[in-house]
């Protein structure tokens, strides 16, 4: 069974994470969303709450699960006995970082494969950033994160719930 691991802060889910996960779940047998539970960073969403919103938008999706990690990465694809860690390139200026952490992981665990996937044309320009941003000051998000939690995301900034 060929297990893959699709990891990132999620915080949150975008149009652009969802279009990585829906292609990836097409080449591995099961795709595992590990989004990061790190105390050192302050995300907007809880885990739990991140988890949550990736699992609405990926229901529908039989051989997607979706978990949390703290530590390191490739600690948790060995124990999820994965050898891939799954990363989408939006941009050159996405690469240098990204080209860091797969040699880092390829370093800590020469087993385990970074494989990139280049985001769609549609989703080039999405962080979860920007979404935040735009969220926050009333502007339109659709396109930009998945429509059945523009609700969650839309509440969660203006009213804090
Ligand atoms: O969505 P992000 O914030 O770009 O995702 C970054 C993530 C979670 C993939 C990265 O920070 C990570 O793997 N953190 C776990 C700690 C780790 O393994 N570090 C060593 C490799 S850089």
């Amino acid at each position: 069974m060929k297990i893959a691991v699709y990891p990132g802060s999620f915080d949150p889910i975008t149009c652009g994470h969802l279009d990585i996960i829906k292609r990836s779940c097409k080449l591995f047998d099961k795709v595992i969303v590990a989004v990061l539970d790190n105390s050192q960073k302050t995300p907007l969403f809880s885990v739990a709450e991140r988890i949550q919103l990736i699992k609405k938008c990926t229901k529908d999706i039989p051989n997607c699960e979706v978990e949390s990690f703290g530590g390191l990465l490739v600690d948790f694809v060995k124990q999820s006995k994965a050898h891939t860690v799954i990363r989408g390139l939006r941009a050159i200026s996405d690469f240098e970082y990204e080209f860091q952490m797969a040699m880092l992981n390829k370093k800590l665990a020469p087993d385990v494969e970074t494989v990139f996937m280049v985001t769609n044309l549609n989703c080039l320009y999405i962080s979860s950033s920007v979404v935040k941003e735009i969220c926050r000051f009333g502007g339109n998000a659709d396109g930009l994160i998945p429509e059945e939690i523009i609700k969650d995301i839309t509440d969660k900034i203006e009213k804090g719930v």
